[in-house]
């Protein structure tokens, strides 16, 4: 069992932190909520109340009296989901200005998973340096960007692959990074060849390649 900071703040697409609170507290870990002042206004726009019910603690996001807000804390990591590009910027400027902002710049200083989910379109440069500047302090940025291949079936499986990754990043393997990734692992499901110009399989028949054969990521 570990110990996670979850920061939401007021960027739309607060699915994805209810999903994430819902497999680390699934796999045993414990969840400590920041929410910003606009973080809950769109957490409630978006009818994600239930967030709440998977957080052991929730922190107010102007107490720096709270645990996550000294390096001293047993902080396993932190993710800010979605992430602003207002917070984005402050994490990149270190201001600490709030609690959320402190605690990852706690993870940066400790040298701990810090994972941002920004949640904007289309970047401006300055998101894009602010992106570059946490990247090289040691966060790992996941942009809000779900993917199709493994064919989600529900909005719900659709977060999910995002949140497959999250998980990932912060260090927790578990069966959803699995499930998520099982296209990739070689197993019974099968992805249609790549077409060649004249539309027809590249393989030279139109049979279907295994799973697990290409190169390719996400
Ligand atoms: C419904 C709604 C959706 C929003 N979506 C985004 C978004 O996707 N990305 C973003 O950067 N800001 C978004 N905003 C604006 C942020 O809430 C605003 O910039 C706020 O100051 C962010 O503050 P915070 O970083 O302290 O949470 C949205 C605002 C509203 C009301």
């Amino acid at each position: 069992m570990s110990r996670f900071v979850l920061g939401v703040t007021g960027a739309s697409g607060s699915i994805y932190a209810t999903r994430t609170a819902m497999y680390l507290q699934r796999f045993h870990h414990e969840v400590t909520l920041i929410v910003t002042h606009p973080g809950k206004q769109v957490l409630e726009y978006e009818d994600q109340s239930a967030l709440f019910d998977y957080c052991k603690d929730v922190c107010s996001v102007d107490d720096f009296f709270a645990e996550c807000a000294s390096g001293s804390s047993d902080i396993a990591g932190m993710a800010v989901v979605p992430c602003s590009m207002g917070t984005l910027g402050r994490i990149a400027a270190g201001t600490s200005d709030n609690l959320l902002v402190r605690a990852a710049d706690v993870c940066l200083k400790e040298r701990r998973p810090l994972v941002i989910v920004p949640r904007e379109m289309p970047y401006n440069l300055i998101h894009i340096e602010n992106m570059k500047r946490v990247t090289l302090a040691g966060a790992v940025v996941i942009p809000a960007s779900p993917q199709f291949y493994s064919k989600p079936q529900s909005i719900e499986e659709l977060v999910d692959t995002v949140v497959a990754k999250i998980l990932k990043h912060l260090g927790v393997e578990q069966s959803l990074v699995a499930s998520v990734a099982k296209v990739w692992n070689g197993d019974e499901r099968e992805i249609p060849a790549p077409r060649n110009k004249s539309g027809a399989s590249s393989s030279g028949n139109d049979k279907s390649t295994k799973a697990g054969t290409t190169t390719n990521d996400q």
